[in-house]
């Protein structure tokens, strides 16, 4: 399959099976803005719950945050991002296409370091610009790259009057941590180390937004913070690597599709920075970033604050400034990676299917209940019966009686259902050997086997557990 038709289907099966729309549609839609349709917000809030147990209920260290998305303008200078936070940008004098001069410079293997300034960047990209043709219209004719802050502004109360001035989104969710880091020790009490896990909106005036949910304008980011102490970081952040690695795995994401890969240019805040990359249609691109942030970050808040961000050691009395060691998943790309990974075609009884081989614990739908025939209402009965019985064992269970019954397992096979249970005549009690059993259909291999009611929901009890 080429991997740009694969993006298409993924896009599109996303639309039509209610995983993911484009925002505003009916506007002629707004880019870099994506909505989760009724099968996504269930994918989506899968995956949440997956890192929220084992960032947070996993650990005995770590603290869950839900901070503010507006913060005090202040903020956004302490933290670097007022005046650090952009991308080299230029515009094709011939169709206005604007681009990313740090990423087309990649792509003719130059780099343009973050530090960089604006002369210094222009100097590289005169160097390169023969090479560079724009996308759209193939012109070689850009205008000067100029850097191009990605905050995104906005207003608070009465904004029209004098004086009052602007307030950003976040640029990053998790500054919202390091703002109540002080509460959370007066609070909790913890003890150095401790970590503070957390998922937030983000929002970035991206010059070109790209591959569906890679590169949007909002989006959300599940971050963790550890706070520790000087110098201790090493190994603390080798474990931080590996853990996040083996999340990625009991998603069910493939071993193979993922890599890591360490940043030779660093963005201001970082002393050291891995990405874990995924296997994405167009090649290996970043779902989420691993940051040494020091103690950057605290020392930057006291000094715009003059809070005391100190932490004093209850044992030795030692008082420091933590150090910090982040994990920053861009959420979307997490939940882009694994319907990609999950997204297979297969032959089926001599016929093609598409089918998402999700992991039963973050499927949108457990499992999907049937009456052999829709015309029959003791069949119907029975089977509202069992999907009551097994709305126990979980609340995502579909029913769907439309259609022949090969037809009700495809539709089912394409949104990544694991399971499918029908009730038939047996069922009721017309082979009496067979009375309460019912078929269990299986997603990957589309075996099925003849269980009682109550094995059936231990069966999906045990795989989404
Ligand atoms: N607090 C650290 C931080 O924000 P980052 O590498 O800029 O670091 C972390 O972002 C993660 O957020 C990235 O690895 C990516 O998954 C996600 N992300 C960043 N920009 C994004 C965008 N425009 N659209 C979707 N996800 C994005």
């Amino acid at each position: 399959m080429a991997d740009q038709n694969l993006m298409e289907k993924i896009v599109s099966l996303a639309k039509r099976r209610g995983f993911v729309f484009p925002g505003s549609e009916i506007y002629g839609g707004l880019a870099g803005i994506y909505d989760f349709g009724p099968r996504g917000v269930e994918l989506l809030n899968n995956i949440k719950k997956v890192w929220w147990s084992a960032n947070v209920y996993e650990r005995d260290n770590y603290y869950g945050l839900d901070s503010g998305m507006f913060k005090n303008p202040r903020v956004w200078e302490a933290s670097g991002h007022t005046s650090g936070f952009s991308d080299p940008m230029a515009e094709c004098k011939k169709c206005n296409t604007r681009i990313r001069v740090d990423k087309v410079l990649e792509s003719v293997g130059a780099t343009a370091d973050e530090k960089m300034s604006e002369d210094e960047i222009n100097e590289l990209f005169d160097a390169h610009r023969a090479e560079i043709a724009c996308a759209k219209c193939d012109a070689h004719d850009f205008s000067r790259a100029r850097k191009f802050n990605l905050l995104v502004k906005s207003n608070l109360g009465d904004f029209t009057s004098e004086g009052n001035e602007a307030v950003y989104l976040p640029g990053e969710a998790c500054q919202g941590i390091y703002l109540d880091y002080k509460n959370i020790v007066d609070s909790m009490q913890p003890k150095i180390p401790f970590g503070v896990a957390q998922i937030g909106k983000a929002f970035r005036n991206e010059i070109s937004p790209r591959n569906f949910l890679f590169r949007t304008r909002e989006f959300e980011q599940a971050d963790t913070q550890l706070f520790i102490k000087p110098n201790e970081n090493k190994e603390a952040y080798e474990q931080m690597k590996k853990d996040r690695w083996n999340w990625y795995l009991s998603l069910g994401i493939k071993e193979e599709n993922l890599r890591f890969k360490q940043h030779e240019n660093l963005v201001f805040y970082a002393k050291d920075a891995w990405d874990i990359e995924y296997k994405f249609p167009w090649g290996f691109d970043e779902v989420e970033g691993i940051h040494d942030r020091t103690d950057y970050d605290l020392s930057q808040h006291m000094k715009f604050s003059n809070a005391n961000l100190h932490y004093t050691d209850p044992e030795t009395g030692e008082k420091y400034i933590p150090w910090i060691l982040e994990t920053s998943m861009g959420m979307g790309r997490a939940f882009l990676a694994v319907l990609v990974d999950a997204y297979h075609e297969d032959e089926l009884g001599g016929e093609t299917r598409v089918l998402l081989r999700l992991s039963p614990k973050i499927a949108p739908v457990k499992a999907m209940v049937s009456p052999l025939l829709k015309n029959k209402p003791e069949l119907v009965a029975k089977a509202r019966e069992v999907r009551a019985e097994l709305k126990r064992v979980h609340p995502a269970i579909a029913w769907d009686d439309n259609g022949n019954i090969g037809k009700r397992y495809r539709r089912q096979d394409e949104i990544g259902t694991p399971f499918c249970v029908t009730i038939d005549f047996d069922t009721l009690g017309e082979t009496p050997e067979l009375k309460d059993t019912v078929t269990l259909r299986h997603r990957d291999t589309g075996a099925q086997e003849r269980l009682t009611i109550a094995e059936v929901a231990e069966r999906i009890r045990s795989a989404i557990e």
